[in-house]
């Protein structure tokens, strides 16, 4: 069973890091607008270049560019073979009104949100030093996060959705704190287990 798998939280909290784990166990795509973006950068397409200054500035690319790239990726073949996990997407209420217009007859099984406070995420991001983790930028991000996407919480709450995990810990126990709370929710592994 192809799964379509929302990871959410903080900037920093982990997502990409948990993304490889979930995707190792539950064999989806992994797509993360945040790395779509810094690959059309590197390959200065004009959408690249065009998004390169609001990143670096912590902004957000706006609805429109971010809903056609997702648009498009989530038509490709692999993800409708084998099921997705957005990471990144949606970060606005109007994102995730066209995700559910993207997705058409596929639904949504679990949105997954780590939980990690503003001092950690703020500790990580200046540890990893990416391009756009700067004081400011990540200052304006988190705040971006609390004002945009944060709302979103409320969206996948009343549709059901959310899974919520303590982010703090090693990689291996958030995963698998992760990995418990989806197999309780869909049943994956249930399966297998009992065969
Ligand atoms: P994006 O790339 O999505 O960045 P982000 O949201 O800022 O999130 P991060 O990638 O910083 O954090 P993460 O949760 O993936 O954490 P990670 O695993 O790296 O977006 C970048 C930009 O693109 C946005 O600012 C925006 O401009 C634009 N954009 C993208 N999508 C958009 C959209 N939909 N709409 C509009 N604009 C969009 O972990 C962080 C660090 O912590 C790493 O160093 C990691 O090694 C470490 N770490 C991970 N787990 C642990 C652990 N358990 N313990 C200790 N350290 C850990
Ligand atoms: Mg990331």
């Amino acid at each position: 069973m192809a799964l379509h798998l929302v990871i959410f939280g903080r900037q920093g909290a982990g997502k990409g890091t948990q993304s490889q784990h979930l995707v190792d166990a539950f064999g989806v795509v992994h797509v993360s607008t945040g790395d779509m973006l810094r690959a059309a950068i590197a390959d200065e397409t004009e959408m690249g270049l065009a998004a390169q200054a609001i990143m670096d500035d912590g902004g957000l690319v706006d609805d429109d560019t971010m809903c056609a790239i997702v648009a498009d990726r989530l038509g490709a073949e692999d993800v409708v073979a084998n099921g997705v996990l957005l990471d990144g997407f949606p970060r606005t209420p109007t994102q995730a009104e066209k995700l559910v217009d993207i997705l058409g007859d596929r639904t949504i099984d679990a949105a997954i949100n780590l939980e990690v406070s503003i001092e950690q995420v703020t500790t990580r991001m200046l540890d990893r030093g990416r391009d756009d983790d700067t004081p400011e930028a990540i200052e304006k991000r988190l705040r971006l996060y609390e004002s945009e996407t944060r709302p979103l919480l409320e969206w996948f709450e009343a549709r059901d959705l959310l899974v919520t995990v303590d982010g703090l810990g090693t990689e291996a126990e958030v995963f698998d704190r992760i990995r418990l709370s989806l197999e309780a929710r869909t049943q994956v592994g249930r399966v297998s287990e009992a065969e």
